[in-house]
């Protein structure tokens, strides 16, 4: 774009308006992502979080780093639980059961994900179980009193030698005004044969969006339908890298019956069942019209670890066998794989990262070495038409290939930014695969990483940063792939990484959309399908900006962020062969104080204030932005 630099004093009061002017043609086509969502096993993002399931340890499945424990579990009445290895286990994936050994009435009580969510709707359960029985089950949802809030007998067809599934529902009549309530399954100890009874895969699901089976929590997918995400990086992050290389993530272990899913220690804090896995990822793409970027295993895990080349191509045969799984036809061995689980129609893959953050964990090297270029021409050589992304833009990256970049950082280190895209080339498009305004600005010391639990949640000042680095993503739209806040969901009661963009609790009504959620939410529903270039004789600072046309809706745009003002902001903007009397819708995001949060049970605190707004005698929109503020002008 062409700026003419006239350099104001930084504290100019603003008599005169900026004055901007778009031109009508000169820029360029969007990539159109724009700004999408990311998924990774922290926080609680997916297990007791996003994934719907209720029942916290379902399967007593544990690992080297978390071994199997009865976590969430406790007994009921005077019975006793122990975890058992049978010699005949449900299944290879799920070795461990509880065994609940009672006279009387008998069972084990679970906590949920720190509490379950209680109100009139019907609640899917199962479980297995194994032992002689000739009673009826009781399933019930108490509360923290022990108040019984919705029970239903299961009577039982339970054997002695073998696994059996049993279903059952339960339909509360009212809603609980807490959340700390618990799920139990109980027995008459006395009837069974032999004083205790084997169980394991005990699950409980609320209605799930688009009621699919093992699907996703309602509230947490309105609210990222509302926010409009375009694309869905998946499976991470640094959880699809693994503490170890056998503590990778496995595409293969995440898919078919949940009883074949053996689980794994995620590389945060909990040990993850895999419920939610590759197809449960694409099918959220599709509820909520995702383009997928895939993420796949690159031949590093956190520990430094890294595949030597001669060992290599076992993972890139293993990406490869991944995306045939996806993309495959049914006649294909994997394309049947898919099949077999319930998928026969074959999705589409465009774009795929290999790995997560390689120039970290003693990783770079071998990846401009040998690793990136393995899985590039192996992916290439198979499938032309996949765009390739390189998971750090610290390399040569080669031609057609695109890079992935992330920034956690203080305010005014983001503003700082706001002209790194500048001079890009577009032969290597860039994903913003994670950004997030983390700590508040601390004399320029940078953001201090021994301690993850930074800022609680996105603040107002945090919120405005980003905008001014994703506007000057905006005006080179053309190179940019998209931009995703990170990490995007939290559990308030469990998590080891903050601020998220959505963060939450056992209780639906309480979920906070954070500052930054109302930025993205906005920037997203006023996208450019082209830039267009503009003109002032003011530098940018304190106001940022940048301008297009969205074709399909034939509206001009100009979005913008003021950081940093001692006054107001006046604009004049013109955009060319636009006249006098064009109507204009203004929005302008404010919030009551810079260090403004929305807090899971709090009240939205970002002031959003549209108005409508006529071009004067030139053609001219003449408006005033205050400090901290984001704005979007789009004609009508
Ligand atoms: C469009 O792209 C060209 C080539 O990358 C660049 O020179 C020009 O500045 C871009 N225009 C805008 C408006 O960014
Ligand atoms: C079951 O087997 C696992 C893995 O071999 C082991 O770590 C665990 O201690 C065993 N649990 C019990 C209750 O025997
Ligand atoms: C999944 O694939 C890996 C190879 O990447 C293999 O070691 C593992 O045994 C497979 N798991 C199952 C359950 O087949
Ligand atoms: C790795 O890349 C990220 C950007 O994606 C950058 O912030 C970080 O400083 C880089 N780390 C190293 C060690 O170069
Ligand atoms: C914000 O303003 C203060 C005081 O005028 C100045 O010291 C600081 O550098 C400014 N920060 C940015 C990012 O412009
Ligand atoms: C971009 O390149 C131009 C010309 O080489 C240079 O003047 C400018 O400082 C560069 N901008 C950035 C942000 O590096
Ligand atoms: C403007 O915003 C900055 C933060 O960027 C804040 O520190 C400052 O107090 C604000 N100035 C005024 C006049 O409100």
């Amino acid at each position: 774009m062409l700026h003419k630099y006239l350099l104001l004093p930084l504290l100019a009061s603003y008599g005169a308006a900026v004055t901007i002017s778009v031109a009508k043609s000169g820029g360029n086509a969007t990539s159109g992502l724009q700004y999408g969502a990311m998924e990774e096993e922290i926080n609680h993002c997916g297990e007791g979080g996003l994934y719907a399931e209720l029942i916290r340890n379902r399967a007593f499945q544990g690992s080297s780093k978390f071994p199997s424990s009865l976590d969430a579990w406790t007994a009921a009445g005077d019975s006793s639980l122990s975890l058992k290895n049978l010699t005949d286990p449900l299944s290879t994936a799920l070795p461990t059961s509880v065994n609940v050994k009672g006279s009387g009435t008998a069972g084990l009580v679970n906590a949920g994900f720190w509490g379950i969510d209680v109100r009139p709707q019907k609640y899917s359960g199962s479980f297995f179980v194994k032992g002689k029985y000739s009673g009826s089950f009781t399933a019930s949802l108490l509360s923290p009193s022990g108040k019984v809030l919705a029970s239903t007998k299961v009577t039982s067809k339970s054997k002695a030698d073998s696994w059996v599934q049993h279903s059952f529902t339960l339909t509360p009549k009212s809603k609980s005004s807490d959340t700390k309530n618990t799920f139990s399954l109980t027995f008459d100890g006395s009837k069974a044969s032999s004083g205790s009874l084997d169980f394991n895969l005990i699950s409980l699901f609320p209605p799930t969006w688009n009621d699919r089976p093992n699907g996703m929590r309602k509230d947490l997918m309105q609210a990222m339908k509302d926010m409009g995400p375009t694309f869905l990086r998946f499976p991470g992050g640094n959880n699809l890298e693994g503490d170890t290389i056998p503590g990778r993530w496995k595409w293969n272990e995440t898919i078919g019956p949940l009883k074949d899913r053996p689980g794994r220690a995620t590389t945060w804090q909990y040990q993850e069942t895999l419920g939610l896995g590759l197809v449960e990822y694409m099918e959220w793409c599709d509820d909520l019209n995702m383009e997928p970027i895939l993420g796949v295993w690159a031949g590093l895990a956190l520990n430094g670890d890294v595949v030597p080349e001669s060992e290599l191509d076992f993972y890139v045969q293993d990406a490869l066998n991944e995306i045939e799984f996806l993309t495959g036809s049914v006649d294909t061995e994997y394309g049947a794989l898919r099949a077999k689980v319930g998928h026969p129609e074959p999705w589409k893959i465009k774009y795929v990262e290999v790995g997560n953050e390689d120039n970290l964990s003693n990783g770079l090297e071998s990846y401009k070495a040998y690793r990136f270029e393995a899985f590039y021409k192996g992916i290439k050589a198979k499938y032309p038409d996949i765009q390739v992304l390189a998971s750090t833009i610290d390399m040569t990256i080669p031609e057609g290939a695109g890079g992935d970049w992330h920034l956690y950082d203080t305010p005014d280190n983001f503003i700082t930014k706001f002209n790194m895209f500048d001079n890009y080339s577009k032969d290597h498009p860039i994903l913003l695969g994670e950004i997030a305004a983390t700590e508040p600005n601390n004399g320029g010391a940078g953001i201090d990483w021994s301690n993850t639990h930074f800022s609680l949640y996105p603040w107002w000042i945090g919120t405005v940063s980003e905008a001014v680095l994703l506007l000057g993503a905006e005006r080179n739209a053309d190179k940019i792939i998209g931009t995703t806040y990170a990490p995007f969901l939290m559990n308030l009661d469990s998590y080891q990484w903050s601020p998220t963009i959505l963060s939450f609790n056992s209780n639906p009504d309480e979920t906070a959309r954070s500052t930054s959620y109302h930025l993205y939410s906005l920037f997203n529903h006023n996208i450019m399908t082209n830039t267009l270039p503009s003109e002032s004789p003011d530098s940018f600072g304190p106001l940022y900006y940048a301008t297009g046309l969205n074709s399909k809706t034939n509206s001009h745009i100009f979005k913008a962020a003021v950081y940093n003002s001692t006054a107001d902001v006046p604009v004049s903007l013109t955009f060319e062969g636009v006249g006098r009397g064009t109507k204009a819708d203004l929005t302008i995001l404010t919030a009551p104080d810079p260090f403004t949060m929305n807090a899971v049970g709090g009240d939205n605190l970002v002031k959003s204030k549209t108005t409508h707004i006529k071009a004067g005698k030139k053609g001219e929109f003449s408006f005033k932005l205050p400090n901290l503020s984001v704005a979007v002008l789009s004609t009508n």
